[in-house]
C-alpha cells in the first residue's frame, strides 16, 4: 500500500515558528519545531523524524505523561488521535487562528488543538476543544492547554513562588530527568504559593538580553499546573492548564470542553525581549482596556482600616483633590448591620451600608467626590460570607462547606457556591446594585481573600469532582455578565495581596494588587517579578506607611507600576506634601511612558544590592528611569549602568525629578545631555552607593 504524503502545518510570528507535520505513515499530528523564525520551513519537511506527538493521548502507545486522558462508555480507558482537518483563520493583519482537527478512529470523539497567533507580538495562545458523541457522558481525568516539546541539552527554569506578603520570589533550577510540577490547589485563586508563570532556558541559562528562552503563562483564575517532563532521549516535554488533580469531569455528549488559553512566546534574546513581548501582547489584548489611562488613587484601608465615619471619609476625598489624585477608594468595612463590619470576624456578605458609620450611606461620599472634582470608588469582596452575616443565616446551602465535619475557617470566612445560578444572581446584583444606585461609582476593587479547603457544593450533587473547574467558569459568566453592561468601569482584582493574578481573569480587569506588603524594598522585588509577564499598567503600586524609609524612596518604588496612595495624607509635613503633588504631576506627565512604553530591566534586585530598569516610548524621544539602592557594604562601588532601548543617533537630556523640595540636584548628570549611543555604550551614573535611596530620571529627546 502506498504510504499518504507528510502534511506540514506551520504556524508562525514575525520571529517565531511553530511548525507541525501530520506523518503519511500513522496519520498522527507531530510538533516538528517551535523556536526563533527559521529562513525556509520546507527544510522541516524533509526531516524523517516527524519530531514529537504534538497532544500525547492515553491509553495506546504513551509511556508519558499524557495531556489528555478519558475512559470511554465502555469502560476502555484509551483514546488515539488522527489528523482529520486543519484550517486557518485569518482574523487580521496581526492575528490569524489555526484549528487542527483531530479524531479517535474508534470512538466518536473529536480533538480541537487552536492556536492564536500574534505576529506583532510574537506570541501564540493556545488552547484545546474536547467533544464526543458517546451515547453517555465520559470521563475526561487530563486535557491539558498546551503541550510543547523540546531537544536541547539543558533545561533551566525559571518558577515564580511566594506566600502572602512575599508574592513573586523567583528561583531558577535546571531541570533533570523526569518530571517537575508547579501547580496550585487553592480553588478560588490561582496562586499564592506558586504562580501560573515560568520561563524555560534551553541549553544554558537565559540572561536578560541572551539565550533562548520559552516565557509562559496559563489565563485561568483557578488551579493549575505546568508539567515538564524530561524523558530517555533528554527531550522535555511541558504540560500546562487546569490543575487535572481532583478534578475528573464527566463530560455530556454533544457538549463542548473548552480549556483556559496558554499563553507563551519565545525569544532567542533572553528574558527582556520575552517580557517585552507580553507585555505588547497584554496591552493590545490581554488587559482590559490597557490602552487606556488608568486612575492614580488614595485609599483608606492602610489608615482607617474598618474604623471611620462620614467626617474622616470627606477629610480624605479632600485630601485626594488636595494631592492631585483621580480617586478616592472606599476599602473594607462600609456594609452589613445585623452583624457590623467592625472587623473580618463579621458581616461579608451583607452588602448594605452600615448605618452607625454611614447614617446615609455612601450617598454624600459619591456627592463629596463630584463637588471636590475627584471620583469615588468601593471595595467588595462578593464570592464570601462570614459565619456571622446575614446571608449565612439565610442561605447555608449557598456555602461551600463539607457535610459531617467542621467548618474550616481561613480570615473567619468561607466561599459562597459560585457554581450555583442563584448565587451568580446575587453576586453580579452587588455589583450592579450599587452601580444602579450610585452612578457616580467609578471604580471597584475586587477582593477574594480565601482559598477553598473542606469544599463541598449542594448544587454540584454528585460531580463534586467538577468544583474547581466550574467555580472558576461562573465567576467568569458574573464578570462576562457584568461587562456586557459595564463595559469600562475600572475594577482592581485583588486576592489577599497578589494571589489571583492571570491573564484569564485581567481580561475583565483594568488592574490588579500585587502584593499587601507595601514595604518599599520588598515590593521592588515583588515588582520586579511581576514585570517578567505582566505589563507595569496593571501593578497597583501604593505609598503607604509600611517599611521606614524615606518618603521619597517610598514614592519612586510606587512609580514604576501604577501608583497610588494608602497613607494619613494629614500627617504629612509641609515639605512632603509639596513633594507629593509635585511626584504625582510628574506621574501624570510620564506615565503614559511607564505604562503603555517598552521596558528594559537594567540591573536585578536579585545580582546586586540595587535594582535598575527604565521604560522607553514607542518614537524613542522619552524614557524614564528608576534607580534604587537598597543596601551596601562597605566599600561597595557601583558601576555606570548602560542604558538600552534608545535611538543612537538621537539626543537625550537627562533631568532628574522627583527631588525633595529643598531643590538640590543630587544626580551629576542631571542637565547633561548624550547621544543615544553613548548612553547604552557608555552609559550613566544613575543612584548612590547609600541604602534606601533612589533616582528617578526623565530622558528626553
Ligand atoms: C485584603 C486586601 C487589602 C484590604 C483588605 C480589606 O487583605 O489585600 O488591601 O482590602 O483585604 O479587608
Amino acid at each position: 500500500m502506498q504510504q499518504a504524503k507528510d502534511v506540514l502545518i506551520p504556524l508562525g510570528t514575525k520571529n517565531i515558528d511553530m511548525v507541525f507535520k501530520v506523518s503519511g505513515r500513522d496519520g498522527r499530528l507531530y510538533q516538528a519545531y517551535l523556536g526563533a523564525k527559521l529562513v525556509n520551513i520546507e527544510e522541516i519537511g524533509k526531516l524523517r523524524d516527524p519530531g514529537h506527538i504534538a497532544y500525547a493521548t492515553y491509553g495506546t502507545d504513551n509511556l508519558f505523561e499524557p495531556a489528555i486522558r478519558m475512559t470511554h462508555n465502555d469502560g476502555n480507558p484509551s483514546l488515539e488521535l488522527k489528523y482529520i482537518s486543519h484550517q486557518v483563520e485569518k482574523v487580521d493583519g496581526d492575528v490569524s487562528i489555526t484549528h487542527i482537527r483531530l479524531k479517535d478512529p474508534v470512538y466518536p470523539v473529536e480533538v480541537t488543538l487552536n492556536f492564536r497567533t500574534f505576529a506583532d507580538e510574537d506570541v501564540i495562545e493556545q488552547w484545546v476543544e474536547i467533544i464526543h458523541h458517546e451515547s453517555k457522558p465520559l470521563t475526561i481525568f487530563n486535557y491539558a492547554s498546551s503541550m510543547l516539546n523540546f531537544d536541547a541539552n539543558k533545561y533551566w527554569l525559571t518558577q515564580f513562588h511566594g506566600d502572602w506578603a512575599e508574592e513573586m520570589r523567583m528561583q531558577e533550577s535546571e531541570l533533570t530527568s523526569g518530571i517537575k510540577i508547579i501547580d496550585s490547589k487553592l480553588g478560588s485563586r490561582a496562586h499564592m504559593y506558586e504562580t501560573p508563570v515560568f520561563f524555560l532556558s534551553l541549553n544554558g541559562k537565559s540572561g536578560e538580553n541572551s539565550g533562548n528562552v520559552v516565557a509562559g503563562t496559563l489565563g485561568w483564575s483557578g488551579n493549575f499546573q505546568f508539567l515538564f517532563e524530561i524523558d530517555e532521549k533528554n527531550s522535555l516535554r511541558i504540560l500546562s492548564g487546569i490543575n487535572p488533580f481532583a478534578s475528573e469531569y464527566s463530560l455530556q455528549p454533544g457538549k463542548s470542553f473548552i480549556t483556559p488559553s496558554m499563553i507563551f512566546t519565545f525569544s532567542s534574546l533572553g528574558k527582556g525581549l520575552a517580557s517585552r513581548n507580553l507585555h505588547h501582547w497584554a496591552l493590545k489584548y490581554g488587559i482590559m482596556d490597557a490602552s487606556k489611562p488608568r486612575l492614580t488613587l488614595l485609599n483608606n484601608w492602610e489608615t482607617t482600616g474598618f474604623n471611620f465615619d462620614e467626617k474622616k471619609l470627606t477629610d480624605l476625598i479632600d485630601d485626594t483633590k488636595k494631592m492631585g489624585l483621580d480617586l478616592f477608594l472606599l476599602d473594607d468595612g462600609w456594609f452589613a448591620n445585623k452583624y457590623p463590619r467592625n472587623n473580618d470576624h463579621a458581616g461579608l456578605g451583607d452588602w448594605q451600608e452600615n448605618t452607625a458609620k454611614l447614617p446615609q450611606g455612601i450617598g454624600p461620599l459619591v456627592k463629596e467626590a463630584e463637588n471636590v472634582g475627584v471620583k469615588f470608588g468601593i471595595w467588595i469582596e462578593p464570592e464570601m460570607v462570614n459565619p456571622k452575616s446575614e446571608l449565612y443565616e439565610k442561605h447555608p446551602d449557598w456555602i461551600l462547606k463539607l457535610p459531617n465535619r467542621p467548618e474550616n475557617y481561613s480570615r473567619n470566612q468561607l466561599v459562597l457556591d459560585l457554581t450555583n445560578p442563584q448565587v451568580q444572581a446575587f453576586v453580579f446584583d452587588i455589583v450592579d446594585g450599587l452601580l444602579t444606585k450610585y452612578p457616580g461609582i467609578a471604580f471597584f476593587k475586587w477582593d477574594c481573600n480565601r482559598m477553598m479547603t473542606s469544599a463541598y457544593s449542594v448544587y454540584l450533587k454528585d460531580n463534586q469532582s467538577h468544583l474547581y473547574i466550574e467555580y472558576v467558569r461562573s465567576l467568569y459568566s458574573i464578570l462576562e455578565k457584568l461587562r456586557q453592561k459595564y463595559p469600562h468601569v475600572p475594577m482592581m482584582l485583588c486576592s489577599g495581596g497578589g494571589g489571583r493574578v492571570d491573564y484569564g481573569a485581567l481580561r475583565y480587569f483594568t488592574e490588579f494588587w500585587a502584593s499587601d506588603n507595601t514595604d518599599p524594598v520588598e515590593r521592588i522585588y515583588i515588582q520586579w517579578g511581576y514585570s517578567y509577564f505582566f505589563p507595569s499598567i496593571a501593578v497597583c503600586n501604593h505609598i503607604t506607611s509600611w517599611g521606614k524609609q524615606s518618603l521619597k524612596f517610598r514614592t519612586d518604588v510606587a512609580m514604576m507600576g501604577k501608583m497610588g496612595y494608602d497613607i494619613q495624607v494629614k500627617n504629612f509635613t509641609e515639605n512632603e506634601l509639596k513633594f507629593s503633588q509635585n511626584a504625582i504631576a510628574n506621574y501624570k506627565r510620564l506615565s503614559d511612558i511607564i505604562w503603555h512604553g517598552d521596558l528594559y530591566r537594567l540591573i536585578s534586585p536579585y545580582e546586586e544590592n540595587r535594582a535598575v530598569l527604565m521604560y522607553v516610548n514607542e518614537a524613542k524621544s522619552k524614557a524614564v528611569l528608576f534607580a534604587y539602592t537598597m543596601n551596601t557594604r562597605f566599600g561597595e562601588t557601583f558601576n555606570r549602568v548602560l542604558l538600552q532601548g534608545l535611538d543612537p543617533v538621537k539626543t537625550y537630556r537627562i533631568q532628574e525629578i522627583n527631588l525633595p523640595p529643598d531643590g538640590r540636584n543630587f544626580n551629576m548628570e542631571n542637565g547633561r545631555s548624550y547621544s543615544g549611543d553613548y548612553l547604552m555604550k557608555t552609559g550613566l551614573s544613575v543612584g548612590f552607593a547609600s541604602p534606601l535611596t533612589s533616582t528617578v530620571l526623565e530622558i528626553s529627546e
